[in-house]
């Protein structure tokens, strides 16, 4: 049974490259062995990530994410079945979200993932991916 999860934290200390580089380096290859696929988004003192894949696999991996001492305050926005997945060519891609961002600014003016329904939390990142480059960083 396929699911999708979304959640938001907040990084402990200020989000660097080194920081997401070396969540990625790992994500990568343990999605890829997992069959989860999905979009890690960071910027504006946020993470948000939506895993999908079986139900199982995404729970246990959301379980490992939620006890990474590298975010804070992970919260649960999201988990519900789905036919097909949304991001199914994507291992773990990396969104920049960034508050300056006219595209974000113009369609959800103080958007804020903690107050927000879970609903328009995805439909956020949605938009964030038609509107950006989601990148798969190569890891060699
Ligand atoms: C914001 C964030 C997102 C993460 N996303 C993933 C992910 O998609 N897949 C993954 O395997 N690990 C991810 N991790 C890293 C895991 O928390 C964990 O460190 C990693 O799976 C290695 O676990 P292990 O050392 O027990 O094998 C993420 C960590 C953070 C802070």
């Amino acid at each position: 049974m396929l699911i999708h999860l979304l959640y938001v934290s907040q990084p402990v200390g200020p989000i660097t490259t080194t920081v997401t580089s070396s969540i990625l380096e790992v994500s990568i290859p343990n999605n890829k062995e997992k069959n989860v696929t999905g979009v890690l988004c960071q910027g504006s003192g946020l993470y948000m990530q939506v895993l999908e894949g079986e139900r199982s696999m995404v729970n246990d991996l959301y379980s490992l994410i939620k006890a990474d001492r590298r975010h804070k305050n992970v919260e649960l926005l999201l988990l519900e079945d789905i036919s097909e997945r949304q991001y199914g060519q994507w291992s773990m891609a990396l969104v920049h979200l960034s508050k300056d961002d006219p595209m974000v600014q113009m369609k959800h003016p103080e958007f804020d993932p903690y107050s927000a329904t879970g609903k328009d939390a995805m439909k956020l990142i949605e938009d964030l991916i038609k509107m950006g480059s989601p990148i798969e960083p190569r890891i060699s």
